[in-house]
């Protein structure tokens, strides 16, 4: 049947009873048709000519408003799923935009860092070594005060690519990266970072990526937020999805924590690891005896089969 006949249908049987299992029927046919492409002026239309055809043969006052009320009913079903896409797309281009600034302001401050430092060392190598070309005797202080500088600048910018995109997350994948960014973490701060798990093999690159982001994302919001002792970052390979959790032993989320804060971080991982076909969880976990203490938890699955399909595309940061 063509989705507007079966709205019609389904809106005569609803005019006649709108009981539960209608108004499901009615809230599940919202969903299809939003699937299937079908506008909310095409249901205001279909919706409005039903109305007017079922009015012609409905004379009592009574039964004209309970038309009017059971109508009103079915459209707000029906929309139901229009309006929780909107809010979706509301949340992902602000976390598009947040994401937007976020890394505008990360390279803003790299290329600050990298003004500040990496240049104005290579400004006094460069002072070094003009000393040096134009020492009388021994131009071998200078040449070693040059030597250290360069050091310097080469550990500076080590910091800097670490930063941008960790190489080793490259070159030998997610498990030895997210090890050297729980070993960063804890050493930066007062929280004892695990990794666990295991990806029995390399991923797609932009699963890597995403995952990485997830865990990085997840870890600096222990950072900032949780007064965690201890993190653990466990990665399970499974027979149709990887899953990244990522579990701490803090504070955890309260419900005024969700309506307080917009959750731009989280929603921004979600959007990253759409495309790949994944999804994302938070919040608290209740306290387990013999395990950590009452914290949060942020899980990120991403299908294996997708991950087939992007294979051999990339999403950079
Ligand atoms: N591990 C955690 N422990 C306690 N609260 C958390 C934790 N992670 C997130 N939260 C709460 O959820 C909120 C949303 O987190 P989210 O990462 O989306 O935003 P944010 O960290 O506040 O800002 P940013 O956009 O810079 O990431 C936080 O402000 C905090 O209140
Ligand atoms: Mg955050």
């Amino acid at each position: 049947m063509a989705k507007t006949a079966q709205i019609r249908d389904a809106l005569s049987k609803f005019l006649q009873s709108a009981d539960d299992h209608n108004r499901l029927a009615a809230a599940e046919l919202g969903r299809t048709a939003l699937q299937s492409g079908i506008g909310v002026v095409e249901w205001a239309g279909t919706v409005h000519s039903v109305v007017l055809e079922t009015l012609q043969t409905t004379h009592s006052p009574e039964n004209r408003e309970r038309l009017g009320n059971a109508a009103q009913v079915f459209l707000m079903e029906c929309l139901s799923a229009y309006d929780m896409a909107f809010q979706g797309a509301r949340e992902a281009r602000m976390a598009l935009r947040h994401q937007i600034e976020r890394m505008e302001a990360h390279d803003q401050r790299i290329a600050r860092e990298m003004h500040d430092t990496a240049g104005q060392l290579l400004v006094s190598a460069y002072m070094e070594l003009h000393l040096a070309a134009h020492a009388s005797s021994g131009a071998a202080p200078y040449l070693s005060k040059a030597n250290a500088l360069l050091d310097q600048v080469q550990s500076h910018l080590r910091r800097f690519a670490q930063e941008l995109r960790p190489p080793v997350l490259d070159d030998l994948g997610l498990m030895p990266a997210l090890r050297a960014l729980g070993q960063s973490i804890a050493t930066r701060g007062s929280i004892a970072v695990t990794v666990e798990g295991d990806t029995n093999g390399r991923l797609a690159p932009p699963v890597e990526v995403a995952l990485y982001r997830t865990a990085e994302e997840a870890l600096s919001n222990v950072v900032k937020h949780s007064g965690a002792a201890h993190a653990e970052v466990l990665v399970e390979r499974r027979p149709h999805e990887v899953r990244c959790t990522v579990t701490d032993d803090g504070v955890g989320f309260s419900d005024s924590d969700s309506l307080l804060n917009p959750r731009l971080g989280l929603i921004g991982l979600r959007e990253r690891l759409r495309p790949l076909g994944g999804s994302i969880r938070w919040g608290s976990i209740p306290s387990l005896e013999g395990s950590m203490a009452q914290g949060s938890t942020v899980i990120a699955t991403v299908p294996l089969k997708e991950e087939v399909r992007y294979a051999t595309e990339s999403i950079d940061r």
